[in-house]
């Protein structure tokens, strides 16, 4: 017990129960290195104490000024912005500058930001070949991080990590061909004709004319569809480390080119507990079908028997900010789009699984992908698309998360350790042996 007037110290004392001995290890910013464990042995040869923490449950794995949440109270910032703000406020381009440079750019600085991030919306010749080599029914997700990976190729100065001048180009480049490629493995799958990017529109306006422009001579996207994609965009936009931004991180940390540490941030976002989740909600609301069949689905979960897509995040243990945007989005989208007859089963599924003990007491919410997939539905972007909107809007996220490991003195190659359980030394025995 800390005696009154004393003063509090900093530190941590942790002894070693094998020796006896006692450590005393500095705390910072409520943590400990865990390079401080290392003095901890029992004999001098040994390696020293490690922490075992699969999936980073808590492990620290940089420090960031991007983006804060607070999982329990249901918050998110960028850039010490609260995320309901930058959502009415400002547009996806003014966010991702946010990221990016740490400020919500002046006029000057927007004008020129978009300006650069337009004229690199166009891609070169070569990716619409590269797009006519994959198969009709390609996933257009893998199309895309075989894109932004093939992208590197295009761009070989781009591993000049440390050029400034040649990173910001990366940045223009990969925010501004990103919605392109994306649209591109869309039109592919469909067997359309490539749309090449509109300027005079602005950043999701262009994506949706690259995306369902047809005959007319110039599409005219809907201002409230328009508005709703871009703020989808920035709800996407960044969300601190969770599994692709470790991988942008983790692969960056090699210095590979920002392309191919993308194209792995990528990868990690299509899978379905990650980035893929949205096109799960709505694969799993087909499934349900109908508001009768919610009760029975809710049970096979509570048996094991899959999960409520959509539901629980790793840091949220209240309602996901990010929902809550999307649910008063919705509203708006269907307005327009008519309502989407499975936002029934979506907002039923909600009311009875938050009344649920199990739910509750794992403190199971919405997540942001509860809801999207609804709109981007309505918006008539096919399912598999999804995690590809989701893409786009995190493309930002990943830049700036890249820059900052980039520029932090801390960081080294990333390279986990291990606790070997395997065999000790054996000799290998010759074909005749082994029978
Ligand atoms: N449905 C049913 N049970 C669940 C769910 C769910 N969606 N999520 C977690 N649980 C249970 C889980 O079975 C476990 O129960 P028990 O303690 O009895 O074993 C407990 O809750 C804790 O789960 P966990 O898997 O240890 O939690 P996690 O932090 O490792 O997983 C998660 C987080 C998001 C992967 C998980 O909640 C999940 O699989 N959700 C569904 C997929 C999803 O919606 N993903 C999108 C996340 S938000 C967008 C993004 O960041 O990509």
């Amino acid at each position: 017990m800390q005696s009154q007037g004393e003063a509090k110290k900093p530190t941590l004392t942790i002894t070693d129960n094998r020796t006896g001995k006692s450590y005393e290890v500095p705390i910072e910013n409520e943590t400990i290195k865990a390079t401080d464990l290392r003095q901890i042995k029992e004999h001098a040869e040994d390696f020293g104490i490690m922490t075992y923490d699969p999936a980073f449950m808590n492990t620290a794995s940089c420090k960031s000024t991007i983006t804060y949440i607070d999982g329990d109270k249901g918050i998110l910032r960028y850039r010490g912005y609260p995320i309901e703000q930058l959502a009415e406020r400002c547009s996806y381009l003014e966010v991702a500058y946010l990221l990016i440079h740490g400020e919500l750019p002046t006029k000057a600085q927007l004008a020129d930001w978009s300006t650069n991030i337009t004229a690199h919306t166009f891609v070169h010749e070569n990716i619409k070949k590269l797009m006519d080599g994959f198969h009709h029914d390609a996933h257009p997700m893998g199309m895309l991080v075989s894109t932004i990976g093939a992208l590197s190729t295009f761009y070989p100065s781009a591993k000049h990590i440390a050029d400034k001048a040649e990173r910001q180009r990366t940045f223009y480049r990969l925010i501004g061909k990103t919605p392109t490629a994306a649209a591109y493995a869309y039109r592919h799958s469909m067997g359309f004709p490539y749309v090449h990017p509109d300027n005079d529109l602005s950043y999701a306006g262009n994506f949706l004319s690259m995306m369902f422009r047809m005959a007319e001579p110039k599409y005219h996207p809907h201002p409230v569809l328009e508005k709703a994609l871009d703020v989808l965009f920035i709800l996407h936009a960044d969300h601190e480390q969770n599994c692709s931004t470790s991988a942008m991180r983790s692969v960056g940390s090699s210095q590979v080119d920002p392309y191919s540490a993308a194209a792995a941030a990528s990868a990690a976002l299509y899978g379905p507990l990650h980035g893929g989740a949205n096109e799960a909600v709505l694969r799993m609301l087909d499934e349900i079908g109908t508001k009768d069949a919610i009760p029975a689905f809710i049970k096979a979960v509570k048996e094991g028997h899959g999960r409520l897509m959509g539901f629980g995040h790793r840091v949220y243990k209240n309602y996901d900010p990010r929902a809550n945007i999307i649910k008063r989005l919705a509203d708006q989208v269907f307005e327009v789009t008519g309502r989407n007859p499975k936002l029934d089963i979506a907002l039923e599924l909600e009311r009875i699984a938050l009344q649920d003990e199990y739910f509750i007491k794992r403190k199971l919410y919405p997540n942001v992908d509860f809801y999207s997939g609804l709109i981007y539905q309505a918006m008539k972007f096919p399912v598999d698309m999804f995690p590809v909107l989701f893409a786009i809007g995190r493309m930002s996220g990943w830049l700036a998360q890249w820059a900052e490991m980039v520029d932090d003195a801390d960081q080294k190659i990333a390279r986990p350790r291990q606790i070997y359980l395997g065999h000790d030394k054996r000799d290998v025995p010759s074909a005749a042996q082994r029978g």
